[in-house]
């Protein structure tokens, strides 16, 4: 597979001919932790001093294709000591994740407009922590592996971007998807600590500290096995 970067553009929020009340909300009521496709890469390098304004030591994680938010506001409200930066490319979800996170007490919250493959445009080296990559798209149908986010290519650059200790944790309902990734984590540098094809199949801390979104729920009423795993930097 060749190791070369794809760069989606996406449209602008500012040149929307009719933005809906989501696409407003964030350069209104929200403008302040949600974020642009052109204001977030403002941030890169700053997200610690100036959007959140704690130290640098504060720890930051970041989750790509926040959907709904049902993870991000678990994570925002049990976790009030982190910051977290999420991303989603539609508006809806983007807006319902941040107001729900705020509604369950979240305090270092912050969302962004942003393809997960230009991730590297939002954080610098060095300048985040724990990673959820939790169901991204497989592109099972129409198949297109150049499209998912699991990849060699974005995994050694979201890799970078991590503090060393830090960890990535990636599911997903297809087997073939997540059969695709496991190749590809072994052209990165990660360790793995845990990974099973079945993440409910056995009652250990992963099942046990796992968040069930209903996009997840509804895999799993279906009888479809939720493929996990957890790499380590
Ligand atoms: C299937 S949903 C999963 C939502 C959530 N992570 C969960 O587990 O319930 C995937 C979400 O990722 C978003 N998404 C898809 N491709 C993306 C990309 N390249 N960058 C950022 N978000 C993306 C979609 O808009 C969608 O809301």
């Amino acid at each position: 597979m060749s190791e070369e970067k794809i760069r989606p553009k996406i449209n602008l929020t500012r040149t929307l001919p009719k933005p809906n009340p989501y696409a407003m909300a964030i350069d209104n009521e929200y403008k302040d932790i949600a974020f642009n496709e052109e204001r977030a890469p403002l941030n890169k390098s700053k997200w610690r001093s100036d959007v959140f304004k704690v130290s640098d030591v504060t720890p930051m994680d970041v989750e790509v294709g926040t959907g709904a938010g049902m993870h991000f506001a678990h994570h925002a409200a049990k976790h009030k000591d982190r910051c977290l930066v999420g991303l989603e490319l539609k508006y809806k979800p983007l807006i319902q994740s941040i107001k729900r996170a705020k509604f369950q007490g979240g305090v270092h919250n912050a969302i962004c407009r942003y393809h997960a493959f230009n991730l590297d445009l939002l954080f610098a080296e060095n300048e985040i922590n724990n990673m959820y990559i939790h169901f991204s798209d497989p592109w099972v149908t129409p198949r297109k592996p150049k499209n998912r986010v699991a990849s060699r290519v974005l995994l050694n650059e979201i890799y970078q971007m991590q503090r060393s200790g830090s960890f990535l944790e990636f599911k997903t309902d297809s087997r073939e998807y997540f059969l695709w990734a496991l190749e590809e984590i072994k052209e990165t540098k990660y360790k793995i600590e845990y990974q099973t094809l079945n993440l409910y199949d056995q009652d250990n801390v992963y099942k046990q500290n796992n968040f069930q979104t209903s996009f997840e729920k509804i895999f799993v009423n279906q009888g479809i096995e939720i493929n996990y795993i957890k790499l380590v930097k």
